[in-house]
C-alpha cells in the first residue's frame, strides 16, 4: 500500500539569499522525498517563501519598492536557487497567497471560538519618527551590563547578556535614529498556558513519536519553565494580513508562516485536482511530515501543533529537527568567505550533486550539528563519487562497445552475480532503511563500501588483460556484465541523493527511469547499451577556492545586513521577531579593506622560506625610478636584491637594519643585474610602503614562519 505524505521544509525567509546552511535542510528533505517517490509512495512536498513582517517592509521601503514587488523578486532568486541544487518541490508558494490569508483567518477564528485567543495590553517601544512599533532587533543602544555600544534590543555581542529592550541604556531606533517611547498598545494573544491546551501540548510532545529523543528532552525543559501565551498580532504599520475584525492588528509574521505550509499544499490542490482535506483534516492514514532546523522547534512543537489541534486541523506526524552548518568548524563567516551562497556556488559552475553527495554523507537523524569542511569535501566528493562510483562504468563500458557492440551477455546468471558480488543486490533493503531513518550517512557508507567491492572486483579480473590476450572473449563479456549491472544497483541506491546522474546512467544504459523495485532485478540478457558518456567531473581545489573568494566580503556596516543567518537564533530570540534590521543609520561605514587571499594549507605556507636578513649596504640604483640596491645578510650568505622602495625610503637609514625577505624566489635577472630574493614591506593603495622589522634577538639567516 503505497503511503501518503504531505512534506515540508521550512518556509525561507524572503528577505535574504539561500545559503549553505539552508541548503542542508532542503538537501536533506528532497533527498528523503526523492526516496519516498522511488518507492513508490504518494508524496507531496511543498515550499513557500516566508513573506511577512517589519523586516521585508522596511527593506522594500528602503529599495523604494513595494513589499509584493520585493518577494516577487526574491521569489523568483529561491525558486532558481532551488532549482539548481535540485530540491524539486511539488509546489513552491508565498505566504502572501490567498490560500494562507484564508488559512490564517479560519485558523485564528477556530481558535477564538474556543476561547483561546486574550487581547491585553502591552508596552513595547515605540519609533515616534515612523510612528511604528519596534521589535527587539529595530532597536539598538548600550549593553547594560557591560556597556558597549550599538548593541541589540535582545543580547549583547560583546558580553553575551540578554535582556529585554527597554533594559537598554540610550537606546535609539535602528529605523529612523530617534530615541524611541515606551507605548502601550492591544495585542492578541493565543493562550498556549490555558490548561486543556498545555495538557495536550505534554502528551502530543512526550507521548507518541513525534518528536526525536532529542527534541522531547529539550521541550520537557520548557515545560518546566511553564509555556507563555503567545503574542500572535502586531500593529500597524505591518507587512502581512490583517486580523479579521481587529483593524489595525496584523497576523505576526510567525503565525502565519506555517500555515503557508498548508496554503501551498491547498494551491498544489487546486492544481493537481488532489482532495486538501485528506491530508488536513484529523482521522485517515496520511502522514504530514516537517523538516526544519533545530532553531525553530519551539515553533513547530508547540505553537504549530497547539494551532492545529483547537482550529480542527491534523496535527504533524513527524518533526524531524537537523543541526547547523558549520564551516571548516567554525560558524559560517563572511570576512572568511565561508557564508556561501547558493547562486555563488551555482554561478561558478560548481556542480549541485556534489554538495548534495557531502551533506548526505554527514547527515544522520540527531539535531547534532554538522561540519562542511572544504578539504574534505573536495577528497570525498572525489575519491567516493568519480573515484569509486563513476569508475565502475567506465571501466566496463568500453569492452561492451568496442568489443560486443554494445551489448551485455548474453545469458542469465542471477544466482551467480550474487555469488560474485555478494550483498550487491540483497543489501537494498538496508540501504532503504538507512534512508527511510534520514541515516543517510550510514546508507552511503554501505554503497561505497559495495563500490569498493565491485572495483576489487574488476582488479581481481583485469578485463584488461582479459581483453589483451583476446584468450578469453566470453569471461571478459561476462565480468563487464557483471560489473554494469552492479554499477546500475549502486545508481538506484544513490538516485535518491544524485538525480542527474542517475539520469545519465539511464541514458547510458538504455533504460527507463528506475525506481527502488528494480533492485529486486538485472538487467535483461543480451540487453544493448549506449556509448559510455561523461557521468561526472572532478572538483578541481580551485574552484573552491574561487567559492571562498565569491563570497568573502570585507566588513559591512550593520546598515547593510542581509539574511539572518538561521543558526545564530537563540529560542528567546526566536520567539521575538528573528529577522535582521533593514537599517541602521547609526553605523558608519567600515574603511574598505583588502579582500583576503582564499586559504591556503601551513604545507603552501612553509613553501615560502622566509629568513630574517641584515642590510649589508643598500643605494640608489643609476637610472632605475624606484629601485634601491640592497645587498643583505642572511647569515649563510649574501644576497643582492633589488627593492621597489626608493620613493619612501633614503638608502643610507637602511644600512644596519633588519627585514623580512623571501629567501627561495626564483632569481630574476633585471636590466641593472640579478635580484636574488625580495624584502617584504606592508602597503595599501597610495598609504606609502613599510618594511618589516623583527623585534632585538632575531638574527641574520633565522626562518620566519
Ligand atoms: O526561520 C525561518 O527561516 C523561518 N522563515 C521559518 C519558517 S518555517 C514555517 F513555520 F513556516
Ligand atoms: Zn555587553
Amino acid at each position: 500500500m503505497p503511503r501518503r505524505l504531505l512534506v515540508t521544509s521550512a518556509l525561507p525567509y524572503a528577505n535574504g539569499s539561500i545559503h549553505f546552511g539552508h541548503l542542508v535542510e532542503y538537501i536533506q528533505t528532497d533527498i528523503w522525498v526523492r526516496f519516498q517517490k522511488l518507492r513508490g509512495h504518494d508524496v507531496h512536498y511543498v515550499c513557500a517563501d516566508d513573506t511577512h513582517g517589519t523586516a521585508i517592509m522596511l527593506r522594500a521601503e528602503k529599495e523604494g519598492i513595494t513589499p509584493e514587488h520585493l518577494i516577487e523578486r526574491v521569489w523568483r532568486e529561491h525558486k532558481s536557487d532551488f532549482d539548481g541544487f535540485l530540491v524539486a518541490f511539488d509546489n513552491y508558494h508565498s505566504t502572501h497567497s490567498d490560500e494562507t490569508r484564508a488559512l490564517s483567518e479560519d485558523i485564528y477564528l477556530q481558535l477564538n471560538e474556543r476561547g483561546l485567543i486574550d487581547i491585553r495590553s502591552v508596552e513595547q517601544f515605540y519609533d515616534p519618527v515612523k510612528s511604528m512599533f519596534l521589535p527587539d532587533r529595530f532597536i539598538k543602544g548600550e549593553c547594560p551590563k557591560c556597556g558597549a555600544k550599538d548593541q541589540y534590543g535582545d543580547s549583547c555581542e560583546v558580553c553575551g547578556a540578554t535582556y529585554a529592550p527597554t533594559d537598554l541604556k540610550n537606546p535609539y531606533s535602528v529605523v529612523s535614529g530617534a530615541p524611541p517611547v515606551r507605548k502601550a498598545s492591544d495585542h492578541y494573544f493565543f493562550r498556549l498556558s490555558a490548561e486543556a491546551c498545555r495538557q495536550f501540548l505534554e502528551d502530543w510532545t512526550q507521548r507518541g513519536d513525534h518528536l526525536q529523543e532529542e527534541a522531547r528532552n529539550k521541550i520537557r525543559e520548557w515545560f518546566s519553565q511553564g509555556l507563555n501565551d503567545w503574542d500572535i498580532s502586531r500593529d500597524a504599520p505591518y507587512f502581512g494580513f490583517e486580523i479579521p475584525g481587529a483593524p489595525g492588528k496584523y497576523f505576526y509574521v510567525w503565525l502565519d508562516a506555517p500555515i503557508g505550509y498548508l496554503g501551498s499544499f491547498r494551491n498544489l490542490c487546486a492544481r493537481t485536482g488532489t482532495d486538501f482535506d485528506t491530508f488536513a483534516r484529523p482521522g485517515g492514514d496520511t502522514e504530514m511530515v516537517h523538516f526544519i532546523g533545530k532553531d525553530i522547534l519551539y515553533f513547530h512543537a508547540l505553537f504549530w501543533p497547539a494551532m492545529l489541534e483547537y482550529a480542527g486541523y491534523r496535527t504533524p506526524t513527524k518533526v524531524f529537527a537537523h543541526g547547523f552548518l558549520t564551516v571548516n568548524g567554525e560558524k559560517m563567516s563572511k570576512s572568511r568567505g565561508t557564508f556561501i551562497t547558493a547562486g555563488s556556488y551555482l554561478a561558478l559552475g560548481l556542480d549541485p550533486e556534489w554538495l548534495r553527495y557531502y551533506y548526505a554523507a554527514k547527515l544522520g537523524p540527531t539535531m547534532e550539528d554538522i561540519d562542511l569542511n572544504l578539504d574534505d569535501f573536495v577528497a570525498r566528493v572525489n575519491s567516493d563519487l568519480v573515484g569509486k562510483y563513476v569508475n565502475i562504468a567506465s571501466r566496463a563500458a568500453g569492452f561492451i562497445q568496442k568489443r560486443f557492440g554494445g551489448k551485455l551477455f548474453g545469458s542469465r546468471f542471477t544466482e551467480r552475480f550474487e555469488s560474485e558480488l555478494p550483498g550487491v543486490q540483497s543489501a537494498a533493503g538496508a540501504i532503504a532503511a538507512h534512508y527511510e531513518a534520514r541515516e543517510y550517512g550510514k546508507a552511503l557508507r554501505e554503497v561505497m563500501a559495495l563500490a569498493d567491492e565491485v572495483n576489487q572486483f574488476v582488479d581481481k579480473h583485469q578485463p584488461w588483460q582479459l581483453a589483451k590476450t583476446g584468450e578469453h572473449p566470453e569471461q571478459l563479456h561476462y565480468v563487464c556484465t557483471v560489473v554494469l549491472n552492479a554499477f546500475r544497483l549502486l545508481t538506484i541506491y544513490l538516485k535518491p541523493v544524485l538525480p542527474v546522474v542517475a539520469g545519465r546512467a539511464e541514458r547510458f544504459l538504455d533504460i527507463p527511469p528506475l525506481t527502488w523495485a528494480d533492485a529486486g532485478t538485472l538487467l535483461p540478457p543480451g540487453h544493448q547499451i549506449r556509448p559510455y558518456e561523461h557521468l561526472m567531473t572532478r572538483v578541481d581545489p580551485k574552484q573552491i577556492d574561487a567559492l571562498v573568494a565569491a563570497n568573502r566580503e570585507s566588513l559591512k556596516p550593520v546598515a547593510d545586513a542581509s539574511a539572518p543567518q538561521r543558526n545564530a537564533k537563540t529560542q528567546e530570540n526566536a520567539v521575538t521577531e528573528n529577522t535582521q534590521p533593514a537599517a541602521a543609520p547609526a553605523a558608519a561605514p567600515a574603511p574598505a579593506a583588502e579582500t583576503a587571499s582564499p586559504t591556503i594549507s601551513i604545507d603552501d605556507f612553509m613553501k615560502v622560506d622566509l629568513r630574517i636578513a641584515r642590510v649589508v649596504t643598500a643605494e640608489h640604483v643609476e637610472g632605475a625610478e624606484k629601485l634601491v640596491k640592497l645587498v643583505l645578510d642572511i647569515g649563510t650568505e649574501q644576497r643582492q636584491v633589488f627593492a621597489g622602495i626608493k620613493a619612501h625610503y633614503d638608502p643610507a637609514q637602511l644600512q644596519g637594519r633588519l627585514v623580512v625577505m623571501v629567501a627561495n624566489l626564483a632569481p630574476r635577472k633585471m636590466r641593472f643585474g640579478e635580484s636574488q630574493g625580495m624584502v617584504l614591506a606592508a602597503s595599501a593603495d597610495g598609504s606609502g610602503v613599510f618594511l618589516l622589522d623583527a623585534d632585538s634577538g632575531a638574527a641574520p639567516g633565522m626562518r620566519v614562519k
